[in-house]
């Protein structure tokens, strides 16, 4: 028998919750013991629960408690998540989360308490809720070297541009809906402005090349500045817009990533990724392209993630399971210029050719605007020639 707590109360924490009380049978085939819930830590109350004593509102209970083998911290943020599972690891305990902006953060010393206490830290949910993304990145890929990863990881920008270009529902009506569905983070602008996408391709990046890819180094844009008026284009162009966490391992040892808005042909695998599914597309030196799919947020979703890491380190109390990476002081993010894209541009302004030259032409949809596609550009020359030429309504990075 495992001895198991959930720290955090909410969407995630109340999924976690259910699957055990659910799947219990199941847990207990794939784990080789069942898993037996102790502790829910929440600051709140719920006495109307009908496991109230399950309930406390300190963390020490379980740090102190010796029976505890496995803790679920779904708690979100980073205070007191930090402190929390640092206490937890240092006390022996294996911790397994959904926290991509803790395991984005603090990610690098918390693998390494980890491994001094040969316990386990997992986050399988905190990149593609539901998806297996993680493990399999780590562990099924292992023989190849990852060339690109490039991903629809943010359920809730997904959501809105869907229900925008779909249900022609309004920017706000779309978000409201999603945070109604239990999609969107606490605080919506870590969503829509890629913050969250950010930390995604961040971890993905890190595990891929088993160093620390530091998130702040990330150059993020979110959907805030698209308008139907570019979705309508992209349509015209057989192409989509969508929120697009990338990041590209060069042969320099840097990587090179981004979180922006992009245009996509629709025969790409990743355009079809509608509503709150994610889809995550790796390629591999040996492998090729791998497409990773399904539901990106979500109570149940996450929380299967979160219970099948509370499996693994139940299986692996005794022998670590190695998924992670190490910090090293080699700064290992590469120029935003060190990679260059064709851009969609609207403008009010005349004279294109004369300033970004070889140009291909957009049938304009708006009177009075010119749009056009670039030559494949760095960021620098693109903000070079975009601040020359004035009057730029929109500009959008190309997937090719
Ligand atoms: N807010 C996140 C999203 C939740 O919408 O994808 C899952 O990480």
């Amino acid at each position: 028998m495992a001895k198991v707590a959930i720290m955090g109360y909410g969407t995630v924490g109340s999924g976690v919750y259910d699957i055990i009380k659910m799947n219990s049978a199941k847990l207990s085939e794939s784990a080789g013991e069942a898993l037996e819930l102790k502790y829910i830590l929440d600051i709140r109350d719920f006495d109307d629960h009908p496991e109230k004593h399950l309930f406390t509102k300190d963390v020490n209970d379980i740090i102190n408690d010796d029976e505890i083998s496995v803790v679920a911290e779904v708690m979100g943020g980073l205070h007191p998540a930090y402190e929390f599972t640092k206490q937890l690891l240092m006390s022996g305990k294996s911790v397994v989360t959904s926290n991509k902006e803790l395991v984005a953060t603090y990610g690098s010393e918390l693998l390494a308490i980890a491994e001094e206490k040969n316990v386990n830290y997992m986050f399988e949910a905190s990149v593609g809720g539901g998806i297996p993304v993680i493990r399999p990145l780590n562990r099924c890929l292992g023989a190849n070297n990852v060339k690109r990863i490039a991903g629809i990881l943010n359920g809730t920008t997904n959501y809105i541009l869907y229900q925008m270009i779909k249900n022609k529902k309004s920017f706000e009506t779309a978000l409201a809906d999603a945070q109604a569905n239990g999609y969107a983070e606490r605080n919506p602008a870590a969503d829509v402005e890629g913050h969250d996408a950010c930390r995604k391709i961040a971890i993905l990046s890190s595990l891929a090349s088993g160093k620390e890819l530091d998130y702040n180094k990330i150059s993020t844009e979110g959907i805030t500045n698209i308008s139907l008026e570019d979705v309508n284009y992209a349509d015209s162009l057989d192409s989509v817009i969508k929120l697009i966490g990338y990041a590209e391992f060069l042969d320099n040892g840097k990587i090179y990533a981004h979180v922006a808005p992009m245009m996509l042909q629709k025969s790409n695998m990743l355009a079809g990724i509608n509503d709150v599914f994610n889809g995550v597309l790796i390629t591999g030196d040996c492998v090729g392209d791998v497409m990773f799919y399904g539901p990106g947020a979500g109570k149940l979703p996450t929380a299967s993630a979160v219970v099948a890491d509370m499996i693994d380190s139940a299986i692996h109390r005794s022998r670590r399971a190695i998924i992670g990476w190490k910090k090293t002081d080699e700064d290992i993010a590469a120029s935003t210029d060190d990679k260059k894209f064709r851009y969609f541009v609207r403008t009010t302004s005349g004279g294109v050719s004369d300033i970004f030259g070889n140009v291909t032409a957009v049938e304009s949809l708006v009177e009075g605007e010119n749009a056009f596609i670039t030559e494949a550009l760095t960021a620098s020359e693109m903000a070079q020639k975009s601040q020359k030429l004035g009057n730029i309504i929109s500009s959008i990075r190309v997937f090719d």
